[in-house]
């Protein structure tokens, strides 16, 4: 149903740094049924749902960055699986993993929804997901939510693990919030099957609580997980930027995502793009480039083409994140949610 108008052979995308960019995150909605504490804050404004990319348009733009060079497509959101049929936007580009032209369709959940929908991302395709949970105590679970019901999301990772989805847990590091409860979340993990990786809290977007209360380094975490564990360097890599170690007790593994304590901007082979067409180069910089415009000026691909070349000609460096007791501002004044995490 969705037909991208792609004629001509594009070249692959290679930033200004010699990097290739064949990874792309799509925030499919800035919304979310969760109000986590380190995300968002409790009374967000969200866009007007006019202003948002229709399935078919998102999938045309997934499709043109496939054509240049692409090979893996993460749906985040917000929540990506509260948007409306968002179903058919999965089912849709598939086709790409049919055609051999992509090598993986992934997400990022809350798993709130993932008990109604896993079935149906594995029939599209979907291999791996992601799944972000912090706490598996009930109550901390609401306190770091707000919102959220764990229950709900535990029948989600249920469901998805039936259906055959190799998920993966990520859990921000929360200073006095969860940091007694890593050990007890990796051995539930591993128990069950699953990777889990940390990730150290990043400045984005304001919010109530301070994040340098939140701030948690990993180096601290491994230091401590040390006394516990056997943790042995491993080679395993995704695409994404978590180093990972074995734990021989439990067999399975630990990834470190640490924006904070060390920078992995060196091997980013990433861009991001928002509900709204909005191209991020970085996560952690504020230039970006608006591809809506060229996508609704023309059918053909031409300009959209023109306007990715221009803005993968920016790709900063890197980011620059710190958490700063002077400043009060967060380095990136967008929430995760805009762009995605
Ligand atoms: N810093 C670090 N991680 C964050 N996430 C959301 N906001 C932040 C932040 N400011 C996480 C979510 C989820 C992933 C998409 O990003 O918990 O695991
Ligand atoms: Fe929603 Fe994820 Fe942000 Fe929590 S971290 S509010 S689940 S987008």
């Amino acid at each position: 149903m969705f037909e991208s108008s792609a004629s001509v052979q594009p070249a692959p995308m290679i930033d200004p740094f010699g990097r290739t960019i064949d990874y792309l995150r799509v925030s499919v909605t800035d919304r979310c049924d969760f109000r986590c504490v380190y995300c968002m804050a409790e009374n967000m404004t969200f866009l007007p749902k006019r202003d948002l990319l229709s399935l078919e348009e998102l999938d045309r733009l997934c499709s043109a960055f496939v054509a240049r060079g692409v090979r893996r497509l993460r749906m985040t959101g917000g929540e990506p699986l509260v948007r409306k049929d968002v179903m058919m936007l999965f089912r849709s580009l598939s086709r790409h993993l049919e055609s051999g032209a992509l090598d993986e369709l992934t997400v990022t959940t809350n798993g709130s929804q993932l008990g109604r929908h896993a079935a149906d991302l594995a029939a599209a395709g979907v291999k791996r997901i992601n799944v972000s949970l912090d706490t598996l105590d009930a109550d901390r679970f609401r306190a770091i939510t707000r919102w959220g019901d764990l229950g709900d999301v535990m029948r989600g990772i249920d469901a998805a693990q039936a259906a055959g989805l190799h998920v993966k847990i990520n859990a921000v590091a929360l200073k006095g919030v969860n940091e007694d409860e890593i050990e007890t979340l990796i051995r539930w993990a591993h128990g069950r099957g699953m990777d889990i990786s940390f990730i150290e809290v990043m400045p984005l977007g304001d919010i109530e609580p301070s994040r340098l209360d939140q701030y948690l380094p990993l180096s601290m975490v491994r230091a401590r997980l040390m006394d516990r564990f056997t943790l042995e360097e491993s080679d395993h890599r995704t695409a994404g930027p978590a180093r990972y170690v074995s734990v021989r007790e439990t067999g399975g593994r630990i990834g470190f995502i640490t924006p904070m304590t060390h920078n992995f901007c060196e091997s980013c082979n990433r861009v991001r793009i928002t509900c709204t067409g909005t191209l991020y180069m970085c996560l952690g910089q504020e230039d970006a480039a608006d591809l809506r415009a060229p996508l609704r000026a023309s059918e053909a691909n031409d300009a959209l083409f023109a306007a990715i070349d221009s803005a993968i000609s920016r790709k900063p460096r890197g980011h620059d994140f710190v958490i700063d007791r002077r400043s009060k501002r967060p380095s990136v004044s967008r929430h995760m949610s805009m762009t995605g995490g």
